[in-house]
């Protein structure tokens, strides 16, 4: 029997390599990505409704809400009920880190588990951002195209992150626009950062952590750029834009050592910080894992477990 009301919890993600190849015709840049998700989480709480009402708790978030567009892309494909939808922000907005696809994907598996509608999540999920089909997969994964194209990968040993984002965001398309000036003939290949992420810990991964974004973000925001640097001095494997930015991130090996460097980071910074865990494939379809009001079942708290 399909749910009465659905209950996800929205990951974020971390771009630990960003390569981009070239700008398409469509306007898009041609991208090889690689992102995991981590625990630092939004909650979409869905339910049948008279019409669709979207409730956000948390700061005011800029346009279209991605769960509505999310909502519109399902409408115009199937005949569906109107929904209540909660959505509480646990992720900063426009930081890089991906929480409004989160939303957006948590929203299409919502929509088509509520009202058993069989669809093709993909499909849907392409038209909303290319980061979106990234979050249906829930694990780390090698992403193409403008990103939409996703081939999951195994992780490696346990990885840990702090999480600094420093309270303004950077527009994703003007950061795009100025990075044409950064290309280069021989742009990076993803191949060796591949064979680190299964096999070495943050020291060996560190090194090979790259963002082609982050001289077009820096270009356009020389106090991030000093940000970085000084962020860079407090953790051990440095510090990395994740996506567009603005949130940067660096790599340590437990939770312990990430909770201990965030605390550091707390007093010297003004911000939003966090310790994180990277999220195998497993840890994160646990903890997505939805409170469902027929079954019973509570979002579970494994990410937390993860840490
Ligand atoms: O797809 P999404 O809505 O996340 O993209 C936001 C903007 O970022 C796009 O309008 C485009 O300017 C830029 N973008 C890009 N190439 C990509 C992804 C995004 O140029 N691969």
């Amino acid at each position: 029997m399909a749910p009465r009301s659905v209950q996800l919890r929205c990951p974020a993600k971390l771009n630990l390599f960003l390569e981009v190849l070239g700008r398409r015709p469509d306007g898009y840049h041609e991208l090889s990505t690689v992102m995991a998700p981590i625990s630092i989480y939004d909650t979409l709480t869905v339910s049948e409704g008279k019409r669709f009402v979207l409730e956000v708790e948390g700061p005011p978030l800029p346009g279209t809400n991605t769960v509505e567009k999310a909502w519109r892309a399902v409408a115009k494909r199937r005949k569906i009920p109107g929904v209540r939808a909660r959505l509480v922000k646990g992720v900063p907005a426009g930081s890089g880190m991906g929480g409004g696809s989160s939303d957006a994907a948590a929203m299409i598996e919502a929509l088509d588990r509520l009202f058993d509608l069989g669809l093709d999540r993909h499909e849907v999920a392409a038209e909303i951002g290319s980061d979106v089909n990234f979050f249906l997969e829930r694990g780390p994964a090698l992403c193409t195209g403008r990103g939409e194209k996703v081939a999951p990968i195994a992780s490696g040993p346990e990885l840990h992150a702090v999480i600094y984002w420093p309270g303004f965001s950077l527009s994703t398309a003007a950061v795009y626009g100025k990075v044409r000036e950064f290309l280069t003939a021989r742009p990076r290949v993803v191949i060796d950062f591949l064979n680190s992420f299964g096999r070495e810990g943050p020291e060996g991964l560190g090194r090979r952590l790259f963002n082609r974004l982050e001289l077009a973000a820096f270009a356009l925001h020389p106090e991030l750029a000093a940000l970085r640097k000084r962020l860079a001095e407090l953790l051990p494997q440095g510090a990395r834009m994740t996506g567009s930015g603005s949130a940067l991130y660096g790599l340590c090996a437990t939770g312990a050592e990430a909770r201990r460097l965030a605390g550091r980071v707390r007093g010297t910074f003004a911000g939003f910080v966090a310790p994180a865990a990277l999220l195998s494939r497993e840890a994160s379809w646990k903890s997505r894992k939805s409170g469902s009001s027929s079954s019973g079942e509570g979002a579970t708290s494994s990410a937390r477990s993860a840490r």
